[in-house]
């Protein structure tokens, strides 16, 4: 997917609004996990995002997703960001992302996903991550629901 930051997506230093970037990267993820799942889906959860440089008016953003990992009913999407200089064309890595979507069926429940097959080293290697990944996002997601409310 590739954006062009205009007026409405700056905060006040003239560079990108995380909020709006944050957005992009939850459709383009979105995006992403329909295909594979053909079906209803919804974000269950986000993890860590960090940005690494700021993104400005006038620039270009490539986002990349890719589904790496399926489980039952959820699937993992991992999203690069690109920022790309509109008079060099040079791009720099700005921020990755990894996004949990669930399928849902009619009653939106969740409901079973095709499998995926790893083919490439990549794609492996990135599965693999993925497992790690969802093992430390559930812990978290137990934490969470046992912690008190401030
Ligand atoms: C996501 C949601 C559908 C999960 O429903 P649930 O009743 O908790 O379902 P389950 O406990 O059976 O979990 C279903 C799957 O979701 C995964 N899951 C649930 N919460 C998760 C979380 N916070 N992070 C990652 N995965 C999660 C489970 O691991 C399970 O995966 P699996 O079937 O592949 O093993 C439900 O919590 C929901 O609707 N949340 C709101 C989603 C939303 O509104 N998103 C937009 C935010 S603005």
């Amino acid at each position: 997917m590739t954006q062009l930051v205009q007026p409405p997506d700056a905060n006040y230093l003239d560079t990108l609004f995380g909020g709006r970037l944050v957005e992009w990267i939850d459709n383009c993820a979105a995006i992403s996990a329909q295909r594979h799942a053909r079906c209803k889906v919804v974000t269950a959860s986000i993890d860590d995002l960090h940005f690494a440089v700021p993104i400005r008016l006038g620039d270009i953003v490539v986002l990349k997703a890719s589904v790496n990992y399926v489980h039952r009913t959820s699937m993992e999407v991992g999203v690069r960001v690109e920022r790309e200089c509109p008079r060099t064309g040079e791009t720099t890595h700005a921020a990755r992302a990894y996004l949990t979507f669930v399928a849902l069926d009619e009653q939106n429940r969740p409901l079973t996903v095709p499998a995926l097959t790893p083919e490439t080293p990549g794609e492996r290697r990135r599965a693999a991550n993925a497992v790690t990944r969802r093992e430390f996002r559930l812990m978290r997601r137990a934490a969470l629901a046992t912690e008190p409310p401030e």
